[in-house]
């Protein structure tokens, strides 16, 4: 049974947006689950890399539409996307001097961020692809 459960509040509009930040939820689930469960090999060499590639394609996808929109805090929204890959980085290296215990917060972090950054900087982002697109459709003759 699923530890984590989308809420459809996160949804920022956008299809493409919504559909990969549920893989990435559904992905972090499968995490939250095995954790407790006690299954270090599975957490370490399965679905962790499961989820941080997801992660990584979903951060390209994001940031090649921005370009492509012409959005002008990509940037700045890069930024964000690295900073996180850093410091999940930084606290997977902790678990893997203390141990799977360790693990437990390193989910939640990565919950707490995820759930911060859709809200505000994707939600902001998919706001500006939702005016681009009447401004455009009021344009069209
Ligand atoms: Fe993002």
């Amino acid at each position: 049974m699923a530890v984590l459960v989308w809420n459809p509040k996160w949804e920022t509009g956008y299809p493409l947006i919504d559909e990969q930040h549920r893989e990435l939820f559904r992905r972090l689930d499968l995490l939250m689950e095995a954790v407790p469960a006690g299954n270090p090999e599975a957490v370490a060499q399965d679905l962790l890399p499961y989820l941080m590639d997801y992660v990584d394609s979903h951060f390209a996808d994001e940031e090649a539409l921005m370009v492509a929109a012409g959005y002008s805090m990509v940037d700045a929204h890069r930024a964000l996307h690295r900073g996180m890959r850093v410091e999940v980085t930084r606290l997977l290296e902790r678990v893997a001097l203390e141990g799977l215990e360790a693990m437990g917060p390193v989910l939640e972090w990565l919950l707490a961020w995820l759930v911060q950054h859709i809200d505000s900087e994707d939600r902001r982002f998919a706001n500006q692809l939702q005016r681009t697109a009447q401004i455009q459709a009021k344009g069209t003759p």
